[in-house]
């Protein structure tokens, strides 16, 4: 039997998202087939596809995009248990992609998916969802009462973290444009800052505790955040590394999320709970992903996008 993936042969721009049709593949010991209710897109992903991160990434071509799944257990491979016909489950895949209709999935990366929301919706928890759990609660240490800067909440991880650091108990002063600004308030952000208006250490009055930075950023940018930092206080980055300011004690941390079903399925309950709400702002068919990866590129993406095989 045959499906239809969304791979890359080379890297290049969006154009080299190829629509394959392979083998449906069989899953090994302690795997399962999932049949993909979505995947969703992440923008690192594009950086993959471009080779930018073949230095510390590096993957084997032909490679089918989609780290992150949700999907139902349509086989069981030999072996394995924990795992019935018809199961909804999410995570975070390594390797093989799930921009397809089927994927095989090692079952130790799965946990049970939210029950209150779509499964198609799901999928745009684990890699962004991991982020900013690891962000907020590993990395920013955030404890009630911390004044903290999200730097880039509009976007995928923004999402998550507004509402991690809001659940923490953090005073939360985020930066978006008017595009995302209600549903940044809605996540629970205190003050909203326009990243567009204007310098957005200009714009934040007392220094804060803690800024989380979800944006690729100029040196002269950071650096503006980073003074906005009080001595003593941590800067977590997620995407280019921002330097502490010299002698102040502060500690800077450029972090890499790391797949933990733990914390996967800590968020799940937190969605279940109604603590959690999922940001999604379109949804696209797997056909569409060379368009959803342009419109990224182009800036035209906010929150989060799923891809629907
Ligand atoms: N280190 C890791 O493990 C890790 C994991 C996941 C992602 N990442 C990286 O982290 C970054 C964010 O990921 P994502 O999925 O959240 O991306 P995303 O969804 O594409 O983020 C887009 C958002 O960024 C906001 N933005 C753009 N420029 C901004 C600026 N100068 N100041 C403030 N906000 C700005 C926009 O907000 P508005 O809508 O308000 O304009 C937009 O909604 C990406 O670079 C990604 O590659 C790293």
């Amino acid at each position: 039997m045959k499906m239809k993936t969304a791979r890359i042969h080379a890297f290049g721009d969006a154009s080299v998202i190829r629509h394959d049709d392979v083998p449906v593949p069989r899953p090994g010991a302690g795997e399962v087939l999932l049949r993909v209710a979505a995947t969703s897109f992440n923008p690192t992903e594009a950086a993959l596809r471009a080779g930018r991160l073949q230095a510390f990434l590096p993957v084997v071509l032909p490679y089918t995009l989609g780290w992150d799944v949700a999907g139902t257990v349509a086989e069981i491979g030999p072996g394995t248990e924990g795992f019935a016909i018809g199961d909804r489950v999410v995570g975070r895949l390594e390797g093989a992609g799930a921009a397809a209709e089927y994927v095989r999935a090692p079952t130790a990366l799965l946990v049970p998916a939210p029950a209150s929301v779509p499964l198609t919706c799901a999928a745009v928890l684990p890699v962004a969802g991991l982020t900013a759990w690891q962000a907020v609660f590993e990395h920013g240490q955030l404890t009630p009462g911390r004044r903290v800067l999200v730097n880039g909440a509009g976007g995928g991880v923004g999402g998550f973290v507004t509402q991690l650091a809001k659940h923490a108990g953090a005073e939360v002063i985020a930066t978006a444009s008017t595009r995302s600004d209600q549903a940044v308030r809605r996540h629970g952000a205190d003050h909203v800052i326009d990243y567009t208006a204007g310098p957005v250490a200009g714009a934040l009055g007392d220094p804060v505790d803690t800024l989380l930075n979800l944006v690729p950023l100029t040196s002269h940018d950071a650096a503006a955040l980073a003074s906005a930092v009080r001595p003593g206080g941590r800067i977590v980055s997620i995407a280019t590394p921002v330097e502490p300011p010299a002698d102040l004690g502060v500690r800077a941390v450029h972090m890499i999320a790391r797949n933990d079903v733990a914390h996967l399925a800590a968020l799940v309950e937190l969605v279940d709970a109604g603590k959690v709400a999922l940001d999604i702002s379109a949804s696209h068919p797997l056909s569409d992903l060379a368009d959803v990866h342009r419109l990224s590129e182009a800036g035209r993406i906010r929150g989060k996008v799923i891809i629907i095989p």
